[in-house]
């Protein structure tokens, strides 16, 4: 196993009903900001929920609404200005990925002088994170389980077609509140987008190389069985609490940095993924069900012992050559995104072998010259997973 150092400050509050907990998990005299979405929060009561536990003090409650999916430095900046203008001090997002790694955003860029004029520096950082010390501590209510966002310190935020990774230090949520009854009203769509952007999420830290992280293994390996179990459930019958409070519970794990410690990580798949997003639209998590089976067939040398134990632990394939259970396996996954209505080829979402310089232009223009666990996804790797993928 690989030395590491995991800290995970976040306070998860579980369960049914538990934004009763609210005000007491928000500082009593705080200037408070709830980010949001765009507009389910209104639908669906859990806006109302929060502002009936926020009124039980006397804060200031300020509101920004509107940030997108895939959000934009723009509309984030219009939330900076008030955080600024109004001596925020406390910022409580309400939403989905979108929502939570906006409002990181929005922490790490109000309070930082030093980037005043010149904000969208702060998307250029990448994984060595922002250099902004004392961003403003920040809770959520998450309303959507696939990105893991409300116990991680990461974000995304996209600016023209640019669509960077932030990270900082201070941006793990002080707390979270997850009820899966608050993703009860979301679009079949998006529940099979949060099964698959949570699989892909474990994979990327499990189907690497052997180091003998045991622990990691069986857990990445209880993650993807039980989203196997639970995702087409989930999907056909929203309200089965069970179900979803899995579905809750295995997305927030997937990457709040327990899996991925002490072993290596690829993240390929995510990195040529964002660039689909960046400049087709395409949901976050489609792209990486169009990406994931290319990578392997492409890479399945490099990952060859751990595309064996994927198979045999997870779909029990166990006989037939090396090469043709990893097939297999990979065939396996292909079906079972396919169960869940998410499609896994480029031209299901409409993109031409022409596509492809683009996103391999995009790819060269944020440096994503030598992506996965091993370093060598490099352009050329990167050009015969896509047309792969076709
Ligand atoms: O905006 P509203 O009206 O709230 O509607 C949203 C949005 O249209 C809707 N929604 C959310 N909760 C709902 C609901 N509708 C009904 N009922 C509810 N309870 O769902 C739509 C999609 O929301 P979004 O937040 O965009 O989805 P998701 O949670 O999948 O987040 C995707 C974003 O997260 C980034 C992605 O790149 C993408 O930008 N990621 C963030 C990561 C992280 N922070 O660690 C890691 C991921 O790999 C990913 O890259
Ligand atoms: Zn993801």
């Amino acid at each position: 196993m690989n030395n590491f150092v995991f800290c995970n400050p976040t306070k998860i509050v579980f369960g049914k009903g538990q934004v009763q907990q609210l005000n007491s998990l928000i500082p009593e005299n705080a200037k408070v900001l709830i980010t949001y979405g765009g507009g389910s929060i209104f639908k669906n009561g859990v806006m109302n929920a929060v502002k009936e536990e926020l009124a039980k003090s006397d804060r200031k409650v300020f509101e920004f609404g509107g940030i997108e999916p895939n959000p934009k430095f723009e509309t984030l900046m219009k939330a900076v200005e008030i955080v600024r203008k109004e001596g925020i001090d406390f910022l409580l997002a309400v939403g989905g990925g979108s929502v939570m790694d906006g409002t990181k955003f929005i922490a790490i860029t109000a309070p930082a002088k030093e980037f005043y004029g010149k904000e969208e520096e702060l998307l250029y950082f990448g994984a060595k994170g922002t250099p902004v010390k004392n961003v403003l501590p920040l809770g959520t209510v998450a309303t959507l389980p696939a990105t893991g966002s409300e116990m991680n310190n990461g974000g995304v935020v996209t600016k023209g077609t640019d669509k960077m990774p932030v990270f900082n230090a201070g941006t793990f949520p002080v707390f979270s509140i997850l009820d899966p009854e608050y993703t009860y009203s979301l679009p079949a769509t998006q529940v099979a987008n949060g099964v698959v952007d949570t699989f892909v999420h474990t994979v990327e830290q499990y189907v690497t190389y052997p180091v003998d992280g045991r622990f990691q293994d069986r857990t990445s390996e209880g993650i993807l069985q039980t989203l196997i179990e639970i995702g087409s459930k989930t999907i056909e019958d929203p309200k089965d609490y069970d179900s979803r409070a899995n579905l809750v519970w295995c997305s927030t794990m997937a990457l709040n940095g327990l899996i991925g410690s002490g072993v290596p990580q690829d993240w390929s798949v995510h990195m040529i993924g964002h660039e689909m997003t960046a400049l087709y639209g395409i949901d976050h998590a489609k792209t990486l069900a169009v990406v994931l089976p290319a990578m392997w067939r492409v890479r399945k040398d490099q990952k060859r012992e751990k595309l064996l134990q994927y198979g045999e632990r997870i779909f029990g394939i166990t006989s037939g050559s090396e090469d043709e259970r990893i097939e297999a396996a990979i065939v396996k996954t292909e079906e079972f995104f396919n169960s869940l209505g998410i499609k896994t080829r480029l031209s299901d979402y409409g993109l031409k072998s022409a596509d492809i310089k683009d996103i391999l232009a995009n790819l060269e223009k944020h440096k994503m010259l030598a992506l996965s666990e091993r370093g060598d996804v490099d352009l050329k790797v990167s050009e015969q997973v896509l047309k792969t993928a076709l």
